[in-house]
C-alpha cells in the first residue's frame, strides 16, 4: 500500500497535476498526508468509448486547441474570412463543453465569446490574442481539476482482472495471478543466487520463460497494430535469460545477480512504468 502511494505521488507529480496535499493532525500517524483528486461527473463517460462510438470529448478538446492556434495565426496576418470561419468553429465547440457536461457550465467564460465575436467582426486583430489568452484560463482551470483523472478513467487500459487465455499451458489466468507467479520466480532465482544454489537457480529459468511467454500472448489484444513496444520488452527477456543461464553454469555469483537485476529493470519495471502505474491509478477511481 505504501509503495502504491509513493508510486501514485510520483505519477501525479510527473503528470503535473495540481493536487491539494494537507497535513491532517487528526490522523493516527502524524506523518500522514492526503491527496485530493476530483472525479469528473459520470455523464462524461457518454462522450467516450464504449458508451460512444468515438472519443467525442477528446476530439472536441483537440479541435479547441487547433482553433485557438488558427485564430491567433490568422489575426496576426489579418485574414478576415479564415478568422471568421475558425472563430465560429471555436465558439460552437467551446459552448458544446457545457452541452456535453452541464455540471461544468461554471468553468466556462462565455462572456469572452461575445468579446471574440465582436473583435472579429470589427477587424480588431490586435485584441484577439488577448481575448484568447483570457479564455484559455478557463481551459486551464478545468484541466487542473480533471484532466489527469479523466485520462486515466477513460483512456487507460485496466489489467487486474484481464484474462490471459491461450498461454503456453492453455490455462486461463488473470494478470494479477501471472504477476504473482512472475514475482515468485524472480525472487526464488534471486534467493538461490544469493545462497549459492546455482543449479536450482538455473532450473527456475525455464518456468520463468514459460510464464513470460504466457503473458506475451495477451499483449496482442491491444498491441496488434504496433508490436514494437512488446518486442522491446519480450525481446529483452529472450536475450537476458539465456545470458543469466550461462553465468549460473559458470557459478558467477555477482555477475549473475547483476544480470537478474538488469532483467527485472528491462522487462518488469519497463512494463510497470507504463501499464502497472496507470492500472493502479485507474483502480482507485473505480
Ligand atoms: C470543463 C472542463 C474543461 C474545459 C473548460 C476545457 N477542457 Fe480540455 N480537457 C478536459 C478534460 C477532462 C480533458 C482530458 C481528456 C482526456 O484525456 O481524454 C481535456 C483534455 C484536453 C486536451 C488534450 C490534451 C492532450 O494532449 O492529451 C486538449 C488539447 C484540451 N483539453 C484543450 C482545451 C482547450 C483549448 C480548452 C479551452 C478553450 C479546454 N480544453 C477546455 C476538460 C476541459
Ligand atoms: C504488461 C507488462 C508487464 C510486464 C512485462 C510485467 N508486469 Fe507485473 N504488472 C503489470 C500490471 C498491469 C500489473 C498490475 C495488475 C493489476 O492491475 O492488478 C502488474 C503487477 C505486478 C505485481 C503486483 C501484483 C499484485 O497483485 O499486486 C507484481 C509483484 C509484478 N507485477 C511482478 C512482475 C515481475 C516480477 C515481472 C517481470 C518478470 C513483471 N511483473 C512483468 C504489468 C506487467
Ligand atoms: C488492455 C490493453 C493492453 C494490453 C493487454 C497491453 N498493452 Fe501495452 N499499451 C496499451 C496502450 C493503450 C498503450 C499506449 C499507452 C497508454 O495509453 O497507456 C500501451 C503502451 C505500451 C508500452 C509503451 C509504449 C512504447 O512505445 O514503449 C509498452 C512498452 C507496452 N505497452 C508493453 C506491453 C506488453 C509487453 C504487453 C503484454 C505483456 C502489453 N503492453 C499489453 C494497451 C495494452
Amino acid at each position: 500500500m505504501y509503495q502504491l502511494l509513493i508510486r501514485m505521488i510520483c505519477a501525479i507529480a510527473f503528470m503535473g497535476l495540481t493536487i491539494s496535499v494537507s497535513a491532517d493532525t487528526a490522523v493516527n500517524s502524524p506523518g500522514d498526508q492526503t491527496i485530493t483528486l476530483k472525479k469528473p461527473p459520470k455523464i462524461l463517460a457518454e462522450w467516450y468509448k464504449p458508451a460512444n462510438k468515438r472519443q467525442v470529448w477528446l476530439h472536441t478538446m483537440f479541435r479547441l486547441r487547433r482553433e485557438i492556434l488558427a485564430m491567433n495565426d490568422y489575426s496576426e496576418k489579418g485574414k478576415q474570412a479564415e478568422l471568421e470561419k475558425w472563430s465560429q468553429k471555436f465558439i460552437k465547440d467551446y459552448k458544446s463543453i457545457a452541452e456535453m457536461v452541464p455540471q461544468w457550465q461554471d468553468y466556462l467564460d462565455l462572456d469572452k465569446l461575445d468579446d471574440l465575436e465582436s473583435a472579429v467582426k470589427n477587424h480588431e486583430y490586435s485584441s484577439i490574442s488577448t481575448i484568447l489568452k483570457k479564455t484559455s484560463k478557463s481551459c486551464m482551470h478545468c484541466h487542473d481539476d480533471y484532466q489527469t483523472v479523466a485520462t486515466l478513467m477513460f483512456r487507460s487500459p485496466v489489467f487486474n482482472e484481464r484474462i490471459i487465455s491461450e498461454g503456453f499451458s492453455g490455462e486461463k489466468i488473470t494478470y494479477d495471478e501471472i504477476m504473482v507467479q512472475l514475482s515468485k520466480s524472480v525472487n526464488r532465482i534471486n534467493i538461490a543466487i544469493k545462497d549459492g544454489y546455482y543449479s536450482d537457480a538455473h532450473e527456475l529459468i525455464e518456468p520463468l520463460e514459460q510464464q513470460l511467454e504466457h503473458l506475451s500472448t495477451s499483449c496482442g489484444d491491444c498491441h496488434q497494430e504496433d508490436e514494437v513496444p512488446v518486442e522491446r520488452i519480450m525481446g529483452a527477456s529472450q536475450s537476458l535469460l539465456p545470458e543469466l543461464a550461462e553465468l549460473l553454469e559458470l557459478k558467477e555469483q555477482r555477475p549473475a545477480g547483476g544480470k537478474l537485476g538488469e532483467f527485472a529493470v528491462k522487462v518488469c519495471a519497463k512494463c510497470h512504468s507504463i501499464h502497472r502505474l496507470s492500472s493502479d491509478l485507474k483502480f482507485i477511481f473505480d
